[in-house]
């Protein structure tokens, strides 16, 4: 079933042959929705404005348009505004309590969504970086899941590199237990490896070879690698089953995934002329861009550029993606620029294949500097948690963080304010939380004391009752934008007006001290605004609690 704008849109389109491009109506008192098509096609053809609305006017009565709406009202210039018959609004509601999702669909067909997001490295902690990629690649796969595409998620971690021959090196010289080693351990480790090699040259001639051992699968090297990856693995699950994330084990795919492709793309693109040698590396100039794409470099090493590039051509070939999706910090916008240019010059990602960088801005303490710890370290995922619930419970401390992260444009900075992000007043997690769990309640009062819940909305005549109900159908237009859009704070906005409109309807509507017909279709919209706000909680990421 179309959602009720989507009805609308069809039956206009049917008779004028355009797109109504309808908004919904900033006050209820002129209608629930406007359209300007008269404007446009006044416009091409050069008539008066409120000729043409007229005429569509009638064309729509004709067509039988006023079995959903009252009767068109042409305002100003020649906008149109709609109002839905209040029947017509009582069973969109009704619909939205058999499912929330009712009307969810996306407009083309459904597709396979490759989201490659979270992304840490190993033997690192997560950092603030990481945490953001975690909480919107995670609400982004669920809302294009939630839409009916196949979404693969991709966990690209950095398990590939330099790096690992010192880490193992020092790893031998230490000889360090790796069964007690954990991810902490790990990054320790880490920093130790690194002032050793800067400290020692016959070290980092050690770690130079220990990276060529690596690379030609000596068994020894390859023991320590896998644990350290290990270790790290279950540090970053320790991690996602915190901030209830959907990632798993599966949807690792991690930079050495693949290690067998690399040679194969180098091959391709240079016999083509693609890619061309320069100064030694194998590199792709691209226009546009002041550096080319590094494919090898002149020490035969590959990077981080053509395992983007490689990974691109498998998800295409292998994984038949239709989209690609990234998530990463805005800094790393001019990689995947570069990498998609590459593809695209390659052939391995064809137009009818889309790639989105979506790129997002820092975290940023108190002071309006990038968030650091008080030694001046990079924050860590489990010190903003932990600062977080030092306010409030588990739940609702994380529910704060990740609608402090969602609700803002993502290309924004947004200032880590723990006081500020777990109020259940204003634009926040907890209040969403507190507006479902209040509805929760009534409806379990009304169920203890034997009421009758009504499975349909009959009667809706206050305008408090109304601009709920409209809101609720609207639910399935917003997500849909937001899986085409990929603009999670257009959901957030959703839904924090829902609960404003929700508890407009409290203060307007007795629910509980109302009688019969009216209180049973009352608790209906309750209960539909419950599942909306259950539903969108989820689609956040955000748990939808029943008792605060
Ligand atoms: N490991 C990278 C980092 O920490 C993020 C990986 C992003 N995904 C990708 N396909 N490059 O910056």
């Amino acid at each position: 079933m179309p959602s009720l704008s989507a009805e609308i849109t069809a039956r206009m389109v049917a008779v004028t042959g355009a797109d109504p491009e309808l908004r919904p109506a900033t006050k209820t008192q002129f209608g629930h929705y406007q359209s300007n098509i008269a404007l446009r096609l006044a416009k091409k053809t050069g008539r008066p404005p409120r000729e043409v609305a007229a005429e569509i006017v009638n064309a729509l009565n004709a067509a039988g348009f006023d079995d959903l709406a009252e009767p068109i009202e042409v305002a100003g210039p020649g906008f149109l505004n709609i109002r839905l018959r209040a029947t017509v609004l009582a069973r969109a509601v009704s619909a939205v309590i058999a499912d929330p999702q009712i009307g969810l669909s996306i407009r083309d067909m459904p597709q396979t969504v490759v989201v490659d997001y979270s992304g840490p490295n190993v033997a690192k902690q997560m950092h603030v970086g990481h945490l953001r990629s975690t909480i919107i690649g995670d609400c982004l796969a669920r809302v294009l899941e939630a839409v009916g595409n196949n979404v693969i998620r991709r966990n690209h971690i950095g398990d590939w590199g330099r790096q690992f021959g010192m880490l193992i090196e020092q790893i031998l010289d230490e000889g360090l237990d790796l069964d007690t080693l954990d991810l902490s351990g790990a990054e320790e480790l880490y920093q130790r490896a690194n002032a050793h090699l800067n400290a020692d040259a016959e070290f980092a001639e050690r770690a130079r070879s220990r990276v060529v051992a690596l690379q030609s699968k000596d068994s020894c090297t390859i023991a320590i690698w896998e644990r350290l990856i290990e270790v790290s693995l279950t540090g970053f699950d320790a991690s996602y089953a915190r901030m209830n994330v959907l990632l798993t084990r599966d949807d690792v795919a991690g930079e050495s995934s693949y290690n067998s492709l690399l040679a194969p793309v180098c091959a391709d693109l240079e016999t083509r002329g693609i890619a061309v040698q320069d100064q030694g590396a194998l590199v792709v100039f691209v226009p546009g861009f002041e550096a080319p794409a590094i494919l090898r470099n002149s020490a035969g090493g590959y990077g981080y550029d053509i395992t983007d590039v490689a990974a691109i051509r498998q998800r295409v070939e292998e994984l038949h993606a239709d989209r690609l999706i990234y998530l990463t910090d805005a800094r790393q916008a001019d990689h995947f620029h570069k990498v998609f240019a590459v593809a695209q010059l390659a052939g391995y990602l064809p137009e009818r294949v889309s790639a989105e960088f979506v790129g997002f801005g820092m975290v940023l303490g108190l002071d309006g500097k990038p968030f650091r710890t008080r030694d001046g370290n990079t924050v860590h995922l489990s010190e903003l948690l932990d600062e977080a619930e030092q306010l409030a419970a588990p739940e609702v401390a994380l529910a704060a963080i990740k609608y402090a992260d969602l609700s803002n444009g993502l290309q924004k900075d947004y200032v880590f304010d723990p006081e500020r992000m777990v109020t259940t007043t204003g634009d926040t997690g907890p209040y969403l939380q507190y507006a479902h769990a209040r509805v929760c309640q009534i409806l379990k009062r009304a169920a203890a004391e034997d009421m009758a819940i009504g499975t349909n909305v009959t009667v809706l005549s206050e305008v408090a009752e109304i601009e709920l109900a409209l809101a609720l159908t609207r639910f399935s237009d917003v997500v849909d934008e937001v899986a085409l859009a990929l603009t999670p704070h257009k959901l957030c906005t959703y839904l924090f007006e829902l609960a404003s409109k929700l508890s407009n309807f409290y203060e307007q509507c007795p629910v509980l001290k109302s009688v019969d017909a009216l209180r049973s279709s009352r608790l209906a919209l309750c209960d539909a605004t419950r599942r909306v706000l259950a539903r969108g909680l989820n689609l956040l990421g955000i748990a939808a609690v029943e008792r605060m």
